[in-house]
């Protein structure tokens, strides 16, 4: 009974595929070495590293790789600290900074909830850490406000260019002392959103002109030499919203100002220009991250739009930009609004309110917990693929994403591979949540076939695996 029922529904599921397709991939293409997945911390660690009964919970589920996604990318936000006569900032968004005034002492210890989650992300394995700035200190502004300038205008009052340099620069120092090295200092962010960053606004945030970019790149830069923490932290820049706003300002920063940057970081809420701005890094030698993005997410357990769009959004940066790394915007986030961008909700304001795992935590997984830190990225045909290699470890990773809303046949051609074992884990809407998955596929003719439902995330693991020395021949199929 139970095997009829089977056949039966394979049979149904067949006759409605409406479109299959092969995969074939090539580690004789090697795109980018990969480095890691990543979050910027900010909002949720201000509030969560302060509430013991969650912070540690919140901590495995994001860093761990074990108990979570194994994010091992980590952005810290230097808080610029806020007018405390102002009451404007968003609850978790007023992250302190160290010198609350122009003739005060450094206050170390400031910004304690931040700093248990970098140190506690750092016991759990993340190990590239980046610091950036959304403001100066109210006080070195033009409108002495933290959240920008009135009618967003460019807001650093010149007369504190070199006194923001040296605040950058002094936290990054304090933390080498604690042992925590910043590989990356990012003195902004998206500094040319002229119509983001507002006095009284709702979080930090500070417009620049290209010309005071390069400033100040060139001021900290000179202040990390001075201060002996050249050969460990480096410049990145410049954080735009948009690939296309990235590219053009990039255009705009001096060769000078780029001797001290070592890597471009671009945010990918729009644009274009993913190939072009590869192309500028590449050009200039600099390392590439997709340093920030955060979409929508989904409170429907069963709803794996968020997922698809998620995975989507990674595969075209991926793919296309062929970033070192690639970051979420917070993964944890209150619960505020009706939506929210967190993979993880939790209410801010209510210390014993349980976290809110989300779908999209495990859609994210689906490319966390396996395409590890030194995996080399490798080409793959098809775009709602990503596939990556560990050569030491052998091991072959295969993301296949179903985006569409019917069941398709998927053949993947591993012919350049001498395949060993192999699992698959996947999430869809079907009550999968990385649920591995019943071992049941044979290899015939190099090729795995198998059914991907309808909107559903899939991960093949092959272990003991290794390119074929008659590499060619295969890809002619192909060509
Ligand atoms: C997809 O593959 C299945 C199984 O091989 C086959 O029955 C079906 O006709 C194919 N569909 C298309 C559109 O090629
Ligand atoms: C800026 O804010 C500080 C602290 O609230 C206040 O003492 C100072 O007078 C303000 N400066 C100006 C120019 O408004
Ligand atoms: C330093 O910051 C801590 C934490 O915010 C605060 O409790 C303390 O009062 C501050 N110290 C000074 C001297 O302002
Ligand atoms: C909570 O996390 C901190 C920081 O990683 C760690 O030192 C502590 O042992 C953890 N506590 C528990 C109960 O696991
Ligand atoms: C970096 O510079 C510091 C101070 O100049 C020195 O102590 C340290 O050994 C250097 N580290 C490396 C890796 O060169
Ligand atoms: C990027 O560079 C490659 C190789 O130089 C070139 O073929 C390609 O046209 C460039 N693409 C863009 C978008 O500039
Ligand atoms: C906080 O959350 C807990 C657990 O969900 C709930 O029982 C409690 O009523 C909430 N408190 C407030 C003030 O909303
Ligand atoms: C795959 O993506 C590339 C680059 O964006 C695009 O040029 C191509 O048309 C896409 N192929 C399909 C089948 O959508
Ligand atoms: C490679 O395998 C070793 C041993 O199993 C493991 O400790 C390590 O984390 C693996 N590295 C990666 C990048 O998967
Ligand atoms: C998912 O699992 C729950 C609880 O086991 C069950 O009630 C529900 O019907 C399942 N949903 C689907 C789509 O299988
Ligand atoms: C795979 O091969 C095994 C052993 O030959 C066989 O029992 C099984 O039915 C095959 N599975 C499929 C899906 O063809
Ligand atoms: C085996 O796969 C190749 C493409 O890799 C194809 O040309 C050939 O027809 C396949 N052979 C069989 C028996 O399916």
């Amino acid at each position: 009974m139970a095997g009829f029922k089977i056949l039966l529904t394979v049979s149904i599921i067949l006759s409605i595929v409406n479109a299959n397709r092969t995969v074939f991939i090539n580690p004789n293409d090697p795109w980018q070495a990969f480095e890691g997945w990543g979050t910027s911390l900010c909002w949720w660690a201000n509030v969560l590293g302060g509430v013991p009964d969650v912070r540690n919970y919140s901590a495995d589920l994001v860093f761990d790789l074990n108990k979570g996604l194994g994010l091992n990318v980590i952005r810290y936000n230097i808080g610029g600290g806020e007018n405390p006569l102002h009451h404007h900032m968003r609850l978790g968004n007023d992250v302190p900074g160290f010198l609350p005034c122009e003739a005060c002492d450094y206050n170390w210890t400031s910004d304690a909830n931040q700093r248990w989650i970098l140190f506690a992300a750092r016991e759990r394995g993340a190990n590239i850490f980046e610091a950036f700035s959304n403001s100066p200190p109210y006080w070195m502004t033009i409108s002495n406000c933290s959240s920008g300038g009135y009618q967003s205008a460019n807001n650093l009052n010149p007369n504190y260019f070199d006194a923001f340099a040296k605040y950058l620069t002094d936290v990054v120092k304090w933390y080498s002392i604690q042992g925590l090295t910043f590989r990356t200092l990012e003195p902004f962010n998206e500094p040319s959103g002229d119509h983001f960053w507002q006095e009284y606004g709702r979080q930090e945030g500070c417009s620049y002109s290209c010309a005071e970019m390069n400033i100040i790149i060139k001021k900290v830069g000179v202040y990390l030499k001075d201060k002996g923490l050249s050969n460990k932290t480096s410049i990145s820049a410049v954080d735009e919203n948009i690939f296309d706003q990235e590219v053009s300002t990039i255009e705009c920063i001096d060769n000078n100002a780029k001797s001290y940057v070592s890597q471009y970081n671009t945010h990918a809420y729009g644009g274009n220009q993913r190939p072009e701005l590869l192309n500028i890094s590449k050009q200039d030698g600099k390392k590439l991250w997709m340093s920030e993005v955060g979409l929508m997410v989904s409170r429907e357990p069963s709803d794996m739009s968020t997922s698809i769009i998620l995975s989507e959004k990674i595969l075209n940066d991926m793919r296309n930009l062929k970033p070192a790394a690639w970051i979420y915007w917070q993964a944890i986030e209150d619960m505020e609004y009706a939506y929210d961008w967190g993979l993880i909700g939790v209410n801010f304001s209510n210390s014993t309110s349980p976290l809110n795992i989300r779908l999209a935590f495990y859609g994210f997984a689906q490319y966390t917990k396996f395409i590890r830190p030194g995996y080399q990225i490798i080409y793959s045909n098809d775009n709602d693929t990503l596939s990556a290699y560990h050569a030491s470890n052998q091991t072959l990773v295969i993301v296949c994403t179903n985006k569409n809303n019917i069941s398709e046949v998927w053949s993947l051609d591993v012919s350049m591979f001498n395949v060993g074992s192999f699992t698959a884990f996947r999430t869809s809407s079907n009550n999968e949540t990385l649920t591995k998955l019943p071992n049941t596929w044979n290899i015939t003719n190099s090729t795995l076939t198998y059914l991907s439902p309808a909107n559903s995330i899939t991960t093949w693991v092959f272990s003991s695996t290794i390119p074929k020395n008659n590499s060619a021949d295969g890809m002619k199929a192909y060509l």
